[in-house]
């Protein structure tokens, strides 16, 4: 009898992650939720089980706590086979700018906590030879503008950091993948008025992240493909064109 695989969802009570945990336990992996809010999770929890037959587990987590990562990482017998972090805050950009506690909790939710957890991870993986890690990252990160660039800042940090883990293992049979989804319809971004070709559903960015493990490709993907050219354009401006844009 084979084993099942595993997945670890970070950040398991969002709609990205909800929606990702549902593909992967309708293709029969052992799904588990780690999240900070536990009840939140168990019901995302029960509403798979009944959608996919495979009830995931759920454990607690906060990206903030990186004091607690070790013993995080440490309570599974094994590294999951794929994790994928889905964890992030947007923020409020005109508060965080004037307050540097409140930007702090951006960076750190966006940057410091899912890089250091999936670092902690990355070297469990390399010593069996094998996984693939799918960190969540944003377009926004690709060139900082007036109206997002703390949780930019942070997504940045964050492309780097697994850019650089993806360099580093390599070579030791883990696949490290960016998604950049664009725009995408859930509770982060509810309250704006999202440009309709340019946004995705949770359950498309699910797909694209499957078929991505599926395909075992390092690298960094846009989830649907008009980005690449908006982003090619929007890197390459000339700074004084780009400062006199409103973005
Ligand atoms: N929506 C978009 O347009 C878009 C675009 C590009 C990238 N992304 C990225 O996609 C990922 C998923 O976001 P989403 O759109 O699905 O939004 P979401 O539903 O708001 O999910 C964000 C999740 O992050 C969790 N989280 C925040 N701080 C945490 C902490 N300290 N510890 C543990 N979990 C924490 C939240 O937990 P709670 O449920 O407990 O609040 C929430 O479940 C994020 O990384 C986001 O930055 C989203």
């Amino acid at each position: 009898m084979t084993t099942a695989s595993s997945v670890l969802i970070i950040g398991g009570a969002s709609d990205i992650g909800r929606a990702t945990a549902l593909i992967y336990a309708g293709h029969g992996w052992k799904v588990t939720l780690a999240g900070r809010n536990l009840a939140e999770c168990g019901r995302i929890a029960d509403d798979i089980a009944v959608r996919s037959g495979q009830r995931p587990d759920v454990v607690e987590l906060d990206v903030l706590r990186t004091d607690r990562f070790t013993a995080f990482v440490e309570a599974f017998p094994e590294a999951p086979d794929t994790i994928v972090c889905a964890a992030g805050l947007l923020g409020d950009q005109a508060r965080d700018q004037c307050d540097p506690n409140r930007a702090a909790v951006t960076l750190r939710s966006n940057f410091e906590g899912p890089a250091l957890l999936l670092g902690a991870f990355a070297s469990a993986m390399a010593a069996r030879g094998h996984g693939v890690i799918v960190g969540i990252s944003s377009v926004a990160g690709e060139r900082g503008r007036a109206s997002n660039y703390v949780y930019g800042a942070a997504k940045a940090g964050f492309s780097a950091f697994l850019s650089g883990l993806r360099h580093s293992l390599v070579r030791q049979g883990v696949c490290v993948i960016t998604v950049k989804p664009g725009f995408v319809r859930t509770k982060m971004t509810a309250q704006m008025t999202l440009p309709r070709g340019l946004t995705a559903e949770p359950a498309e960015v699910a797909r694209a992240i499957f078929k991505a493990d599926q395909a075992k490709r390092p690298g960094s993907l846009y989830v649907r493909p008009v980005w690449r050219p908006i982003m090619t354009i929007i890197r390459m401006l000339p700074e004084p064109v780009f400062l006199r844009m409103r973005l």
